[in-house]
């Protein structure tokens, strides 16, 4: 099959609508030209019939032929949901309807209750469509079955004018060289990294301290967002974006934006159009294959993307003449005290791949370690009994006013459980998505959890989307508490052995060729900054009142089975996880 590049999209979609529409509608045009039939009024029916029978004919087909190829695997066809209209479009349709009120993947946790299994084919539109809970499925594609693969052509369309030629977006050749530039980055602590981290927190601290009014809550979302953004630029450009020193949205007075409160202040421009790339970017993938049909005109994130390569590009031009200015002089400088952007600079002259690299490992670090600051938080909030132990260990560990060391926040051990409890129930990442090459395999058996244990046909070119926010979830591999936030699992032996012995239950990185580079650096930075932030603080408090209109969650919620019923904020995803309308929060400065 010929590939297109990514960003001949609307080629793209232009060929899968002749194959649909345009076929059928010739063959009947030629037929009725060419045997002179007259069908009047009845014209009008009969080309969306002949379309819709043509569409089943192409299913039918697809479906015998995938048995028999299923046969030669040895294995079965994936359970199919099977919906009422045609094309299962009764099933997209109260997909798309629910998806703005129902808790978060509810909607495919209902439908994986209701087949009795944890991996399913959707085939929306007759077309393969295949998701997964299945922790053997997951740890198949991310590690033992890789090659089988590739983040795929659908998913490099949305994304490629946002994400280009960076990590996220290439796989192979382009990929594996990115992977082999960025590992000595990330293969040990680099000192600069704890003087970034205390810069920082310094300023997050300040700005709460300055908010000196107790009794008023602040937009805990926005506040980490904010930090990890300064952080992260900082790391990687060596130049901070300095957003710590803008205007916070106010209590009671704010809206909701595209993901957390609305930002009206003008630090925003970078980071507004970072956020609304990736919002239409998702919106694109819950549209489905037709997306371009609705940016025909106007690639929707053209705009975002000229904000934020006008924010980049001065600062890789700037960064490959220092490097041409080093190469005169015969300076060179270890890799421990270099920034990203100068490492990288090292290895290209190409300012676009540069570009496109610093844009991803933004993408990287900046919203999963926010998200996860942001749902430690909450569950402080929460649990006053665990916020008051995680203290007592930080101050035993680290004392009450001195930046920790790095051995100081290895010794964190209650710390690691509340950030790995956090990000089992919250996974920054909590979907994602692959797409099997041009041939098909078979995925293996289930884990035992699903009765059905046969191996299953993968069709090649189908994408398969998986849910590690439900693998976290799942009962029967957590235990019926599965839904509870409780540490204690992270600790007491015969649970710790459950997750040792079967370490693919719990992937908040990934795992595999592709698992996460920056996860030692995120552990360092999110116990860094949680040192820092209860040396001050003690107690954290919600405050709903405080919540923009229409971000409490909705009241029918509560007779939902899992967390939904008792949830105080309402998660959400736009690629990464948030809180929908920020984390409204009041700190109490502790006294002793
Ligand atoms: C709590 C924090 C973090 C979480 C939960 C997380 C999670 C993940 C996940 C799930 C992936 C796989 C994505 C995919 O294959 O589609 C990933 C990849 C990646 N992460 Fe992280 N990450 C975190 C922090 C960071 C930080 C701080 C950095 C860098 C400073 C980073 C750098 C990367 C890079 C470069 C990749 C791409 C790897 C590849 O495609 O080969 N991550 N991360
Ligand atoms: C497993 O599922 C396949 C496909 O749905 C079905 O054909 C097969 O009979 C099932 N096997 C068992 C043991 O239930
Ligand atoms: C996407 O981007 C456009 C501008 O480029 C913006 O107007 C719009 O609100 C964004 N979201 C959607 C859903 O189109
Ligand atoms: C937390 O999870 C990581 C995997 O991400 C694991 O290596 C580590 O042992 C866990 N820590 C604790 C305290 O359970």
């Amino acid at each position: 099959m010929l590939l297109r590049h990514p960003s001949q999209y609307r080629l793209r979609l232009l060929e899968d609508l002749f194959r649909t529409l345009g076929l059928p509608v010739i063959i009947l045009y030629s037929l009725l030209t060419l045997l002179e039939w007259r069908l009047g009024k009845l014209t009008f029916i009969a080309y969306p019939t002949l379309i819709l029978i043509w569409a089943s004919t192409r299913g039918s087909y697809e479906s015998f032929r995938q048995r028999r190829a299923a046969q030669k695997l040895q294995a079965s066809l994936i359970p199919q949901v099977v919906g009422k209209w045609p094309g299962n479009l009764d099933i997209l349709l109260k997909m798309m309807s629910t998806i703005k009120t129902s808790y978060i993947q509810d909607a495919y946790l209902q439908l994986f209750k209701e087949h009795q299994s944890t991996t399913l084919n959707l085939r929306i539109l007759w077309r393969d469509n295949i998701i997964t809970m299945d922790q053997e499925h997951i740890k198949f594609l991310s590690a033992t079955g890789f090659h089988h693969f590739w983040r795929g052509c659908a998913q490099k369309e949305r994304l490629e004018l946002f994400l280009g030629k960076g990590i996220f977006n290439r796989d192979d050749e382009a990929w594996k060289m990115h992977r082999n530039i960025a590992r000595p980055f990330f293969a040990r602590e680099r000192f600069s990294d704890f003087d970034v981290f205390e810069r920082h927190c310094s300023h997050t601290l300040s700005v709460l301290a300055s908010h000196n009014n107790p009794t008023t809550p602040l937009d805990a979302q926005d506040l980490y967002g904010r930090f990890s953004l300064d952080a992260a630029s900082e790391f990687l450009f060596g130049k901070s974006l300095d957003t710590l020193f803008g205007t916070l949205p106010i209590a009671g007075r704010s809206r909701l934006g595209p993901k957390g409160s609305l930002v009206e202040d003008s630090w925003g421009s970078f980071a507004q159009a970072f956020e609304m790339a990736q919002v239409n970017a998702t919106i694109r993938g819950q549209i489905g294959s037709i997306w371009p049909l609705f940016e025909l005109l106007k690639d929707k994130n053209e705009e975002h993307c000229k904000i934020i390569h006008e924010w980049l590009d001065p600062l890789v031009r700037s960064s490959l003449e220092q490097k041409r200015k080093r190469k005169m002089a015969n300076i060179q400088s270890p890799i421990s005290e270099k920034n990203f952007l100068e490492h990288l600079s090292e290895s290209t002259d190409d300012s676009v791949l540069i570009r496109d690299q610093l844009l991803n490992m933004l993408l990287a670090s900046r919203d999963t370690t926010s998200s996860t600051l942001t749902y430690i938080t909450y569950f402080l909030a929460l649990y006053p009994d665990v916020a008051r132990r995680l203290r007592a260990e930080v101050l035993e560990q680290c004392g009450s006013r001195d930046a920790p060391t790095f051995e100081q926040l290895k010794s964190l051990k209650y710390m690691r459980a509340v950030i790995n409890e956090t990000l089992r129930l919250y996974p920054p990442v909590p979907l994602n998505i692959r797409e099997t090459r041009e041939s098909a395999c078979a995925l293996p058996p289930c884990d035992p959890t699903n009765f059905n244990r046969s191996s299953w046909y993968m069709p090649a070119r189908t994408t398969i989307m998986y849910l590690p926010l439900l693998t976290h979830r799942n009962p029967s591999l957590w235990g019926e508490d599965a839904d509870q936030f409780n540490p204690e699992r992270w600790i007491e032996p015969s649970r710790v052995a459950l997750f040792v012995s079967n370490p693919t239950m719990f992937t908040p990185f990934s795992a595999g060729p592709r698992v996460c580079l920056g996860q030692n650096y995120a552990y360092n930075q999110l116990s860094y900054f949680m040192v820092r932030l209860l040396q001050k603080y003690d107690r954290f408090t919600l405050a709903p009142e405080a919540q923009p209109a229409g971000s409490l969650p909705p009241a029918s919620w509560k007779s939902g089975a899992g967390r939904q019923a008792e949830e105080k904020i309402w998660p959400a995803a736009s690629m990464t996880l948030y809180v929908k309308g920020g984390l409204w929060i009041r700190y109490h400065r502790a006294t002793s």
